[in-house]
């Protein structure tokens, strides 16, 4: 899978010529899911463009209840049926929003409740890198997920999303070996809690340069790419090199 997190990024216009752009050189892709994460406003609009094409539509969050007094949130319930899947946990929200373990997992769950897809975000910020506290970090953040979920999620129905904060928007991306070294961590992980993993996903600083090497490492199964999915050329080319790594698997 490679899926794009357009952020705060783009008007519904600009958004809806993005999605065109992607849809033209990404739509007809068939070894790969290709995923594109507007903003809420621009989900509609982005649905009509990408119709009866087989990109997926994701939101870039979700909130925990189905309805109520909870301004400025959007619930499960609302983009059921609009969203083939949602990103919950992104160190954006984690970091500077100040969200929980506790709520991604809150999240997590509501979102499948709703028959979504849900990819979660985990990583761990440079100084808990450098104290050596990478894995227990992610392992602390997937646990937390489970826990909410109550039963294993079935590892089609959702996709975990390794991206250490120190690499993302920084153009400082982990090297192959630091990104599959904890890519194949949260397999076994997973794979020890749950008895099956998901897929697993790199993302940080992932562009037209860094793609093949990355996703050339057997425990990385796509990337999340933020930046570079803004510009459609480069979008193409990281989704071709996940079509290749895949094939060469
Ligand atoms: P980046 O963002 O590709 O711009 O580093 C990745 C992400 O935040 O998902």
């Amino acid at each position: 899978m490679v899926a794009g997190n357009w952020k705060m990024n783009t008007t519904v216009p600009e958004g809806v010529a993005l999605a065109r752009a992607v849809l033209e050189r990404c739509g007809a892709e068939t070894a790969v899911e290709v995923a594109v994460l507007p903003p809420f406003v621009h989900l509609w609009a982005v649905r009509e463009a990408i119709a009866a094409s087989r990109l997926l539509l994701g939101a870039q969050d979700v909130y925990w209840e189905e309805s109520g007094a909870f301004t400025g949130e959007v619930s499960p319930r609302m983009i059921a049926g609009l969203c083939d899947l949602v990103l919950v946990g992104h160190s954006e929200r984690r970091h500077l929003l100040g969200e929980t373990d506790e709520q991604t997992g809150r999240k997590f769950a509501a979102a499948r409740r709703h028959g979504l897809g849900v990819i979660v975000a985990v990583g761990e910020t440079a100084s808990e890198r450098d104290d050596g506290s990478a894995v227990a970090i992610v392992d602390r953040q997937l646990d937390a997920v489970l826990a909410a979920a109550h039963r294993a999620p079935s590892p089609d129905d959702w996709v975990v999303a390794y991206e250490p904060v120190w690499a993302i928007g920084t153009g400082r991306t982990a090297t192959p070996e630091q990104a599959q070294d904890v890519c194949a961590h949260i397999r076994e992980h997973l794979t020890a809690l749950a008895g099956a993993s998901p897929r697993v996903l790199y993302g940080g600083s992932v562009g037209a340069d860094n793609a093949a090497e990355l996703f050339a490492c057997p425990d990385i199964d796509g990337g999340l790419i933020g930046g570079a999915s803004l510009k459609p050329d480069v979008f193409a080319t990281i989704v071709a090199a996940a079509v290749t790594a895949g094939a060469a698997r």
